[in-house]
């Protein structure tokens, strides 16, 4: 049995750790695992390496964020007749079945392709956990843990010189669950996000009452998607006469290696996804729902 694997979209840690599990479940079961390189273009490419077990064991795979296919966006898939003639490349090649890790976009296209008979298995891995049908995506501890990291460091500094606003900008496309993982961690006093918009003088309202509640400094994450970090910097300095300082984490957030959490998450996704190619099971989505990792339509 020939089985393809992708990973598309944007990168996430624990794609490492996935790639790791499953070629060792294929192995023991002499299934040929076969990594096609950069997303869906490497499969029209033909552009592939072997993941055998024994050759990648040695690696420190499980450790390593980034993915070691490499990734990317493939806008094509999203035009009819070039899904067609991508599923008739497939086809051509030969892959018994795909496995799509990756986010969104990703996912989409692999539902199209599954509706055209491709067997195959999507594995939701995205920063951004913003997938319909799972609670939790790959990579979302690990990035999570980032902005911690950051808003740690500011703390220092902040508790040795009070009085500031800190703003702390993440990634996340238009999707606000990384900026509000820091307030409900209780390590944000405030997450400005699109799904939640506030007016210019209800956040003034609410940082002000904050420092009269006792704050000695206020830290506030805001989502990429918002496209506002700068407008706030210069708006919050003048209507609170304070100083306030950005940061942005930018791509740091995506990369560095894959918390225990997320290495436990691309092992058990690994399991499912194996499970679902052994019986035969297509058009599926491995997930995490209520307390269990399972398998949802895509
Ligand atoms: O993969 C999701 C994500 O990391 C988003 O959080 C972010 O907005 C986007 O990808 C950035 O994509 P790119 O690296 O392609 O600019």
């Amino acid at each position: 049995m020939k089985i393809g694997i992708i990973t598309s979209g944007g990168d996430c840690p624990g794609m490492n750790a996935f790639i790791l599990e499953l070629s060792k479940l294929c192995s023991k079961n002499n299934y040929d695992l076969i990594g096609y390189i950069g997303g869906y273009k490497g499969i029209e490419e033909n552009n592939f390496i072997k993941l055998n077990f024994d050759n990648i064991s040695g690696m420190a795979l499980g450790k390593k964020g980034g993915s070691l296919l490499l990734t990317g966006r493939y806008e094509d898939l999203k035009i009819g007749e070039k899904l067609i003639k991508f599923k008739q490349r497939i086809d051509e090649i030969g892959i018994d079945w795909l496995v799509v890790l990756g986010g969104d976009g990703s996912l989409q296209a692999a539902k199209k392709l599954s509706d055209l008979g491709l067997k195959l298995v999507g594995v939701p891995a995205t920063i951004d956990n913003n997938i319909i049908g799972t609670e939790y995506t790959m990579g979302f501890d690990t990035a999570i843990n980032k902005t911690l990291q950051v808003i740690n460091d500011i703390e220092d500094t902040a508790t040795a010189m009070p009085g500031k606003v800190y703003i702390i900008e993440t990634l996340g496309g238009n999707c606000g669950n990384i900026a509000k993982a820091a307030l409900d961690e209780g390590a944000a006093d405030i997450a400005l996000i699109p799904e939640n918009p506030i007016s210019d003088d209800e956040l003034v309202k609410l940082i002000k009452d904050k420092f009269n509640e006792g704050n000695k400094y206020l830290i506030m994450t805001i989502c990429e998607g918002l496209n506002k970090t700068m407008y706030y910097s210069e708006f919050l300095k003048k209507a609170l006469n304070k100083k306030v300082h950005i940061s942005i984490i930018g791509h740091q957030q995506r990369g560095g290696s894959p918390t225990a959490y997320d290495r436990y998450v691309a092992r058990r996704f690994a399991t499912q996804t194996f499970d679902l190619i052994k019986k035969d099971i297509s058009g599926k989505m491995v997930c995490y729902i209520s307390g269990k990792f399972k398998n949802c339509d895509l």
